[in-house]
């Protein structure tokens, strides 16, 4: 079967390779999966929909909700952008702790002047009205320890900032990857306190809109930098204003531009930039059409935002000895629901993990044991 795959936004050609064979792409009419990066996808205006992938993190501008009544399974790219947002936060706060801005449009005013000795005299007598701070030995407050807040956090480390950080769902695979020195804190309220730059790394959902507001701003150090590649709506924006009007907030850095801070001198604002390099445009392509392709071929799920993750090996030394059945049969006799059910088999020995939401009786395990071909149970409480 050939799938007929909409590309809504330019997606990395390193990406699309992969979708050459097997797969129709491009602006196509009933598809059965879309590619999207930032455009807004309403899953119910497709009716032959099976997967969208999203070539980035953030998936806010596809209707998931949606998708998941009609079984339509939404990808996303986590990580794959994660160094390109990484880079960019420490790039844009160096650029604003050290006035770079400033300093270079003012180099640029100097060049009516009559020679080179006379613009190097004005430099070092106007120098001082561009002193900047350093980040070493500042403290830095990461919210959100996905893949993007784990490598800011340890960016920040590496800066020989103190980082503080906070997650209030912090994922053990992702914690991992933390430099030790970084300290996890178990609420906002104590990772921003006395922090001189804030960087917020979490989706936007009903929980975190407005997660940065007054209350919060009070508690970081006076002249702190505030700092958006996230979404916006995190930071409410009345409170950032009002910080950075009031001199409690020296800079805002954002991603997502608004008059009233484009107008705003302490304000660095960029167009959406920060999964912008052709490495991250690369990484995010080739993952989506990966997980894309390897759903539409094979059922397998890998970076799912709400289908469950599951990924079956396609060659099968062996058939099974019909196992599956027979002890399903026994446990749903005894009345025990199932909640998952895993099966392997090296062309030897079959194992499988059963996990049941209820007790399993002795006489239950008993029955599986006496199984033909059954070569031993282990029950495991927890
Ligand atoms: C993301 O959600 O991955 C980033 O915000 C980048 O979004 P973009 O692909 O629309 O630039």
């Amino acid at each position: 079967m050939t799938y007929k795959i909409k590309v809504m936004n330019k997606i990395a050609p390193e990406g699309l390779k992969l979708l050459e064979k097997g797969f129709e792409t491009g602006d196509l009419d009933n598809p059965q999966a879309i590619l999207v990066r930032s455009a807004k996808v309403q899953t119910s205006e497709y009716s032959e929909l099976l997967a969208v992938a999203r070539a980035g993190v953030g998936v806010n501008n596809v209707s998931v909700a949606e998708a998941t009544e009609k079984g339509v399974c939404v990808f996303n790219t986590p990580g794959a952008n994660a160094n390109a947002v990484a880079e960019l936060v420490f790039s844009t706060l160096g650029y604003g702790v050290r006035n770079i801005g400033a300093s270079v449009d003012y180099v640029k005013g100097l060049m009516d002047e009559e020679s080179d000795e006379a613009i190097s005299k004005l430099v070092e007598a106007n120098k001082s009205n561009f002193k900047g701070s350093e980040l070493a030995g500042k403290t830095l407050c990461v919210i959100g320890l996905g893949k993007i807040g784990v490598l800011v956090s340890n960016y920040g480390v590496h800066h020989g900032m103190k980082v503080k950080a906070f997650d209030p769902y912090p994922s053990v695979a992702n914690v991992h990857y933390l430099d030790s020195r970084v300290s996890i804190e178990s609420n906002l309220m104590e990772a921003i306190t006395d922090a001189e730059v804030v960087s917020v790394h979490v989706p936007l959902i009903e929980q975190t809109k407005n997660l940065i507001g007054e209350e919060e701003i009070a508690q970081a150090k006076t002249g702190c930098v505030l700092i958006n590649f996230a979404r916006d709506g995190i930071y409410n924006d009345d409170a950032v204003e009002n910080g950075l009007n009031s001199g409690k907030v020296s800079r805002f850095i954002s991603d997502f531009p608004k008059k009233r801070f484009i107008s705003n001198d302490r304000a660095i604002c960029l167009p959406h930039l920060g999964a912008s390099t052709a490495e991250s445009e690369e990484n995010c392509a080739v993952m989506a059409c990966e997980q894309m392709k390897n759903y539409l071929n094979l059922g397998n799920i890998v970076n799912s935002v709400n289908f469950p993750p599951l990924e079956v090996p396609v060659q099968r030394t062996t058939k099974n000895r019909n196992m599956i059945a027979q002890i399903t049969q026994v446990i749903g006799e005894a009345g025990v629901n199932i909640q998952s059910f895993g099966n392997e088999s090296n062309g030897t020995i079959g194992y499988n993990i059963i996990d049941t939401d209820a007790d399993v009786p002795q006489d239950v395990l008993d029955s599986i044991q006496a199984l033909e071909n059954v070569v031993r149970v282990r029950l495991i409480a927890f």
